[in-house]
């Protein structure tokens, strides 16, 4: 049965995002219409800027008071596409009140505050679905939240920020400079406002979160994700990874401990293996390995940025929201029953490739392989030559290690760090996928 009545629909924020998702709301109503159930009508579009001409968008729909746009009373369904903490958090608590459920892209948001927004969404019996906020257009959150409901996940890995893939994959295969770079990624749309949140991994932190509470079934905090940015990778960095077969990527890894007793979530550069499926993830595409005790390896890959892609996993959301309210219903709200602790990136197990600046003579090379037999880092191999740009006395000091704890390898490195024959600690980065 076709309803003639439409869904309401108020929509926060037309920028990047937004501005394609009232395209795509406009050129496939009819579609959506017979997806739904029902028509949805756009009621109000939200911004700070009410005088900025917004192709395809009738005007007298435009308004800088959201708040008295949620207020109406009347509204189905909100999509908030604004970002950010504040004002975000208070409107979609507003949608909630007034009746309205919620689909989101705000990774920031859900990362910092998503148990407070969930259980606001429980408490009026709505809606808060988010599947743009991880991985752009890659359908990622609804398989995890439910199609692999009944399966125990032990491990994901991935890409899930475009702009420092893109940035990383420019310098890897064109030598592009760092910021020639980022200037790319944000003339199309993939960078956030400020670009610290993509190169100093808080947007990829905030993803990582996100995911892990779902593939844990337990709350893991933005404050619980190790991070470490990827501004401080260099051409040098490359060569070395190059020397190895490898390539450099930022990847968020959420692994659950042997025992299951806890968990861990980082995001921080690696080398992978150019073998490894993640070494081929191009420009500004994602990729997440999803290791699940019965399904076992499963790999989700798209494009995960963008205006149009991420507007995509908006309007899925839209369309189940909006089939949810016909049918008085309302899809899974959050899961967090194990409460399985967060363990510290010191008990992450992996292995390293060190890059020293050493004296070149006598016995160095025994102090060096002493100072990690010291601290329990097994050596897989070495590999010393005289420095590139000729400095006398000096040579360049690879070491790559077996796995070992990261507690075990900080302890290393800062004992490294007092040799009188080590003049520098040049790189030092995790070797993962191996
Ligand atoms: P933009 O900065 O392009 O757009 C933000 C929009 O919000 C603008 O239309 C702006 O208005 C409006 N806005 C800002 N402040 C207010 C306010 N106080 N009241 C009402 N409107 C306001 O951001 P994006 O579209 O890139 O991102 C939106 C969300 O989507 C963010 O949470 C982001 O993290 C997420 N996201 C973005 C992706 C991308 O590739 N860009 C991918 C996945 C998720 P005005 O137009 O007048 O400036
Ligand atoms: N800035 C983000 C990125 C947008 O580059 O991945 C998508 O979340």
């Amino acid at each position: 049965m076709m309803r003639t009545r439409p869904l309401k629909v108020a929509l926060l924020g037309c920028g990047v995002v937004g501005s394609e998702v009232a395209r795509i709301m406009t050129t496939h109503a009819d579609d959506l219409t017979q997806r739904i159930g029902a028509p949805v009508e756009l009621v109000g579009v939200a911004v700070r800027r009410p005088s900025k001409v917004r192709e395809g968008i009738d005007p007298a729909l435009i308004t800088t008071d959201a708040t008295a746009l949620l207020k109406r009373g009347d509204i189905d369904v909100v999509i908030e596409v604004i970002g950010g903490i504040e004002p975000a958090r208070s409107l979609i608590t507003t949608a909630f009140e007034n009746g309205a459920s919620v689909v989101s892209a705000n990774k920031a948001l859900l990362a910092e505050d998503g148990a407070a927004l969930h259980a606001a969404a429980e408490q009026h019996g709505r809606d808060l679905y988010y599947e743009a906020a991880v991985a752009g257009a890659i359908p990622l959150v609804r398989p995890m939240r439910e199609s692999l409901a009944g399966d125990k996940i032990n491990r994901v890995m991935g890409i899930v920020n475009g702009t420092t893939n893109f940035i990383l994959d420019k310098m890897d295969s064109t030598g592009a400079g760092y910021q020639e770079a980022l200037d790319e990624a944000t003339a199309l749309g993939y960078a956030e406002a400020d670009p610290t949140a993509d190169v100093e991994g808080y947007d990829a932190a905030a993803k990582a979160a996100i995911l892990a509470g779902i593939a844990f079934h337990t709350r893991v905090r933005l404050d619980d994700v190790y991070r470490e940015g990827m501004t401080e990778v260099s051409a040098s960095d490359f060569a070395s990874a190059k020397r190895m077969g490898c390539t450099i990527k930022l990847l968020a890894i959420l692994e659950r401990a042997a025992d299951g007793a806890s968990v861990t979530a980082r995001v921080h550069p690696a080398m992978i293996p150019l073998t490894h499926p993640l070494a081929s993830v191009r420009e500004a595409y994602n990729a997440v390995f999803v290791e699940a005790e019965a399904a076992g390896r499963l790999m989700f890959y798209g494009p995960g940025a963008g205006g149009s892609p991420t507007a995509s996993a908006v309007l899925g959301d839209l369309v189940a929201v909006c089939r949810n309210k016909l049918a008085e219903a309302t899809g899974p709200g959050e899961s967090a029953y194990t409460q399985l602790p967060v363990s510290t990136m010191g008990d992450v197990v992996t292995r390293y490739h060190i890059s020293l600046d050493v004296a070149d003579k006598p016995g160095v090379l025994a102090q060096v392989a002493t100072t990690f037999a010291e601290h329990g880092v097994s050596i897989d191999t070495v590999r010393q030559q005289g420095r590139p740009d000729g400095v006398g006395n000096e040579a360049s000091l690879v070491v790559v290690t077996h796995r070992a704890p990261d507690a075990a390898l900080s302890g290393t490195v800062e004992a490294l760090r007092k040799l009188d024959t080590v003049r520098g600690v040049a790189s030092i980065m995790r070797v993962e996928g191996e």
